[in-house]
């Protein structure tokens, strides 16, 4: 059921922003989703193409002003430049700061108790930036972090575990980016140790985490950006936040001992972060905990 009282709005109506609004619609997440671009064109073919699924679920969805936006329970933020082939998510960091920049201001002052959930890339660096500039509270700004990678990993365990990927529990930690690295001392398996299931060598763990890193890269290459898994991460965090789940997820979120926002598993509800879970990594996984993090402040601080 529709938590009709609620809205979403969308900052950015491109491929991103249009296949989150299509899932939410279809998961019937809230009663009304807004989408808000500055190409107002391309916001109301979108807002046309996506009333036409909207029988399906009796969401509705609308084109709207930034100040509007602003009330939302959650407001995503998908506008920015994409990663174009072979370009890195930093790369984008100076563009997409200054895109950032300027919705925040159009949108101040945000609802109190919004929450304020980037999805844009570096999207570490842009949670960072977006707490200093959103007047929110640093637990009601989050980014979508590793969520993704983490699905994808996930996926990659299942299939050869031959169990459903919600059986296992492994996350990708640190910068949704090249930084980032699999915790595999706390991966499970409903429970059981991962490692006690399933032999991985060095090669075959490595194998795994480079292709779960290199995942978006290559959709980019074949055709241009990446939408359908953000869009389904997107839409799980946001039912976690509107229906209070406390789901444990792992989100780019402020590391007060780190000074960055990176992704560690949080305690996710309608207030948004509630506290961070601190699984027990082992020496190698710190220091790549670390290193992540020295490479995220190096971007911030610039
Ligand atoms: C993704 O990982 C590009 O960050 C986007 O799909």
């Amino acid at each position: 059921m529709a938590s009709t009282s609620s809205s979403i709005a969308i900052i950015g109506a491109g491929s991103v922003g249009a296949a989150i609004a299509h899932s939410l619609l279809l998961r019937r997440v809230v009663g009304d989703i807004l989408l808000v671009d500055v190409d107002q064109e391309r916001c109301r073919a979108q807002v046309l193409d996506l009333s036409d699924a909207s029988y399906l679920s009796h969401v509705r969805v609308k084109q709207g002003s930034y100040a509007e936006a602003s009330q939302a329970d959650i407001v995503i933020i998908t506008a920015g430049a994409k990663q174009n082939p072979g370009e890195t998510r930093l790369d984008l960091i100076d563009r997409n700061h200054k895109i950032l920049k300027s919705i925040l201001e159009s949108m101040a002052p945000l609802r109190a108790d919004g929450i304020l959930l980037l999805v844009a890339n570096p999207v570490d660096a842009l949670t960072h930036f977006a707490q200093q500039l959103s007047g929110l509270p640093r637990n009601q700004v989050i980014g979508s972090g590793t969520l993704l990678d983490s699905l994808r990993l996930r996926a990659k365990l299942a299939e050869k575990l031959k169990v459903a990927d919600i059986a296992v529990n492994a996350y990708v930690l640190g910068e949704h980016g090249d930084s980032q690295f699999i915790a595999w001392s706390a991966a499970t398996v409903s429970g059981a140790p991962l490692s006690s299931l399933l032999h991985l060598s060095d090669e075959d763990r490595t194998a795994i985490a480079t292709s779960t890193k290199t995942k978006a890269y290559d959709i980019i290459e074949l055709k241009g950006f990446t939408s359908f898994g953000i869009s389904a991460a997107t839409t799980s965090i946001c039912e976690a936040i509107i229906y209070d789940q406390r789901q444990i997820l792992p989100l780019s979120h402020w590391q007060e001992q780190l000074q960055c926002c990176l992704s560690l598993p949080v305690i996710l509800g309608r207030s948004g972060v509630i506290s961070t879970i601190n699984l027990s990594l082992n020496e190698n996984e710190s220091k790549l905990i670390l290193k992540s993090a020295e490479s995220l402040r190096e971007v911030i601080t610039k």
